[in-house]
């Protein structure tokens, strides 16, 4: 084999523990290469307990041995290369450290547990050179997509995770922002500083290069079959943090580049969203304590502020504790400070018009839920989440006149 060929395609596949899987699934990729690139597969081992590291290493030498013997060979046009890492510290740096150790001017990422058949590695290469500036995803969320074997726990998980990200992060074009199974220009992901711990590269690429064209590649993925996964709770509390500080990214970077301004944008609607619900929880301390103070407590008899039926009270709290919540919000949540008394009024009328929309929405929920057997604790927690956010878009947009996503 000789070195002298440029290398197209660095395939960069992480590997822990894969013993089972990672001489089957290099076997398959060679397979369904096509012959024109000269491709390179970068094993990146984190000192597998297992043995991957060594499996590999071994596989590479008994290939040489054999390329050395048969002169006159066809040119391979695949060649593999193994990294040792020392420690194990996580998919991201591991795959960094593939990116370094190789050269092709395509970086393709994939995981070595068959998750990623082996057959869209060759679509992946074509599109990535009819598009060589951007950034292919392998997307189980576009059509012809999907996820077989997981159960519903991590399907429900994993879409949820996915909706956080494209909505919070505004990568809403993007359907699987989340996928591990990816191709894109060398420097792209050479020049980016990663930030975050944890699984999600992918996504920090797409968060940090809002202009990058991207395109999404149906494909299926398939749950494990052989070894473990590594996705644990920690895995999950690292994902958090992640969006977390992806998020405050997007709130730092203060440039006025107009991708940069549709970011702010998203990132002011989840502060907003923020306070609106800080809004509302003072909002029931007040209704509480209003009702409280007011009513004659009849148990005890003991007269507080004054001596008003507790009924009475409660509905003055809610009276008292919605004007309240109108105007935090209307200050504070949606900085709206005109006070003038016409367009004060019809604001606070149509606050709580949409209050009362949202509170049919959140009865229509329950009911509906409740009569198909869902746990009536389970239907509160959904219909309230559902109908205080339908009402704050409500409120965002037809109270106070503001895009929904601005
Ligand atoms: N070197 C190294 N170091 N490799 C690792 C490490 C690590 O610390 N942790 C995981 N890997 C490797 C695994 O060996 C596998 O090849 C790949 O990274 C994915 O790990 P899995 O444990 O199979 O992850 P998963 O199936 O739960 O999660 C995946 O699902 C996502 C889709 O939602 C990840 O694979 C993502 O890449 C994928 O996007
Ligand atoms: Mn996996």
């Amino acid at each position: 084999m000789s070195n002298s060929n440029i290398v197209t395609f660095s395939i960069i596949i992480p590997t822990y523990n894969e013993s089972e899987n990672i001489l089957r699934l290099i076997s398959e990729i060679e397979k369904n290469l096509p012959t024109s690139d000269f491709t390179e597969i970068v094993i990146v081992d984190d000192d597998s307990p297992d043995g991957t590291g060594k499996l590999v290493e071994n596989y590479i030498n008994q290939q040489n041995n054999k390329n050395q013997k048969e002169v006159g060979a066809k040119t391979a046009n695949c060649k593999v290369k193994i990294v040792h890492r020392t420690g194990k510290t996580g998919l991201i740096p591991a795959i960094m450290d593939g990116v370094k150790q190789s050269s092709g001017r395509t970086v393709i990422v994939m995981d070595a547990d068959f998750s990623h058949p082996p057959e869209v590695i060759p679509k992946m290469m074509l599109e990535s050179k009819m598009n060589p500036n951007s950034i292919i995803i392998g997307s189980r969320y576009v059509e012809g997509g999907k996820v077989v074997g997981w159960p519903k726990k991590r399907k429900l998980l994993s879409s949820g995770a996915s909706f956080l990200a494209r909505v919070g992060l505004n990568v809403r074009r993007v359907k699987d922002p989340m996928s591990g199974l990816f191709a894109l220009p060398r420097e792209l992901i050479e020049n980016i500083s990663i930030d975050t711990k944890g699984y999600k590269i992918l996504l920090e690429i797409l968060v940090k290069n809002k202009e990058i064209p991207t395109k999404e590649i149906p494909f299926t993925f398939i749950d494990r079959r052989s070894g473990k996964s590594k996705m644990d709770n920690g895995v999950i509390l690292n994902y958090a943090k992640a969006i977390w500080q992806l998020y405050r990214h997007g709130q730092k970077s203060g440039h006025v580049t107009i991708d940069e301004k549709v970011n702010k944008g998203s990132v002011l609607f989840l502060s907003k969203v923020g306070r609106y619900y800080t809004v509302g929880i003072s909002g029931l301390i007040i209704n509480y304590l209003v009702s409280f103070l007011l009513a004659n407590d009849v148990a005890n008899s003991i007269r507080l502020l004054s001596n008003v039926w507790y009924l009475e009270a409660s509905i003055i709290g809610a009276a008292i504790s919605l004007t309240s919540n109108f105007f935090f919000n209307k200050y504070w949540t949606f900085e709206d400070r005109r006070f003038d008394l016409g367009s004060t009024a019809k604001q606070y009328a149509s606050f709580i018009g949409m209050s009362a929309i949202g509170l049919i929405i959140q009865i229509a929920i329950l009911y509906f839920m409740v009569e198909n057997f869902v746990p009536y604790r389970i239907s509160l927690i959904v219909a309230i989440t559902v109908a205080t956010t339908i009402n704050f878009i409500l409120i965002k947009k037809f109270t106070f006149k503001e895009k929904v996503w601005a």
